[in-house]
């Protein structure tokens, strides 16, 4: 009985199996194209003429109070408009994970639907480094300073958008009162060392190296800042940073700036953070020169982006 059928089977299994492998070298075939095309990209970081619809895979490792917030509100407005997969990390406090986790991390991005942006606070992952393809990675910066002492006061005060409610931590007797001028000028851990060495490793990444304040890793930082971030605006520029963002990547970001006019003036209010105090002169200089590598980063950043927006794009500063 079976044996009258065995050739029926036979044949069944043999188009079975030609079906498989035309399925996976059709995928792996349009992998390939995809990947000899971004190849070329890279030789041409921060160039003008790069095929947008080609890029399927955005990773935004975001910094804090550098309106990352109001980014991803339009970004969240973005995905339905332009119908991509807009992935936002449920962790908020590890930029530096352990091993293990990093590798599930490399394996969660790859295997995400796309079109995709994925964001999360998390320093640069050399992605080649797992053997994976990488993505393109976007970002934006601010003024260190500036940067530094939004986070000073967010951590204590919040902001209009979420009060406290996030921000319960315990405090010792005074610290949350602490006047920022005194925290710089008498060196507190809060003003000092490591506290002050904050944008460079989400560029530097997950080596060891970085987390040395240092030309090492501020090198490194640099590197790969040319190399793998298609773009990094800078907040001071926020509405620039996004009219870049929608001739570099027209697929996710048209009509960025349309929602930005809209929700700008309630954004700009919601995450203003509250009972800020300006520097003495003399915390400034203080602060300048202990924070003299991220300012060098920052002004490296800041000159290429005026470079792409300028001359390769055209637009006005
Ligand atoms: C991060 O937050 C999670 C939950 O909010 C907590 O369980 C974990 O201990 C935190 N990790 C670190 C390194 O702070
Ligand atoms: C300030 O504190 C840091 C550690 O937080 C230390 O490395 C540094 O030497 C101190 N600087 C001064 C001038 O005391
Ligand atoms: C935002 O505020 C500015 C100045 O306060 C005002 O001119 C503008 O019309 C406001 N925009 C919207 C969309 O409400």
């Amino acid at each position: 009985m079976v044996l009258k059928y065995i050739r029926y089977i036979l044949l069944f299994c043999l188009l079975l199996t030609v079906a498989i492998c035309t399925l996976v070298w059709q995928a792996s075939s349009t992998k390939e194209y995809s990947r000899s095309t971004y190849g070329k990209m890279r030789k041409l970081p921060q160039n003008y003429f790069i095929d947008g619809p080609l890029i399927t895979q955005v990773v935004y490792n975001r910094i804090g109070k550098c309106g990352s917030r109001s980014l991803n509100t339009i970004i969240h407005s973005l995905s339905k408009k332009n119908e991509f997969h807009f992935y936002t990390s449920p962790v908020g406090n590890v930029t530096r994970p352990k091993i293990l986790d990093l590798m599930s991390e490399v394996r969660l991005i790859e295997s995400m639907p796309t079109p995709m942006l994925y964001t999360r606070h998390i320093h640069f992952i050399n992605f080649e480094k797992f053997g994976h393809q990488p993505p393109v990675y976007i970002n934006v910066i601010r003024d260190p300073i500036e940067r530094f002492v939004s986070q000073f006061y967010f951590k204590r005060y919040g902001d209009n958008h979420m009060g406290m409610s996030r921000l319960a931590r315990p405090w010792h007797d005074g610290e949350r009162d602490l006047d920022i001028n005194t925290c710089v000028l008498r060196n507190y851990s809060e003003c000092s060392g490591l506290k002050l060495w904050y944008v460079v490793p989400y560029f530097c990444g997950q080596s060891p190296i970085c987390r040395e304040p240092g030309r090492d890793a501020l090198l490194r930082a640099k590197r790969h800042l040319v190399d793998n971030y298609l773009l990094v605006g800078v907040l001071e520029d926020f509405e620039g940073t996004l009219q870049v963002l929608e001739k570099l990547l027209p697929t996710y970001f048209n009509g960025a700036v349309k929602i930005w006019k809209k929700v700008e003036n309630k954004s700009v209010k919601n995450t203003a953070t509250r009972n800020k105090v300006p520097l003495t002169p003399e915390a400034d200089a203080v602060l300048r020169d202990k924070m003299k590598l991220e300012y060098e980063f920052y002004d490296f950043a800041f000159a290429l982006y005026r470079q792409l927006k300028v001359f390769q794009l055209g637009l006005d500063l």
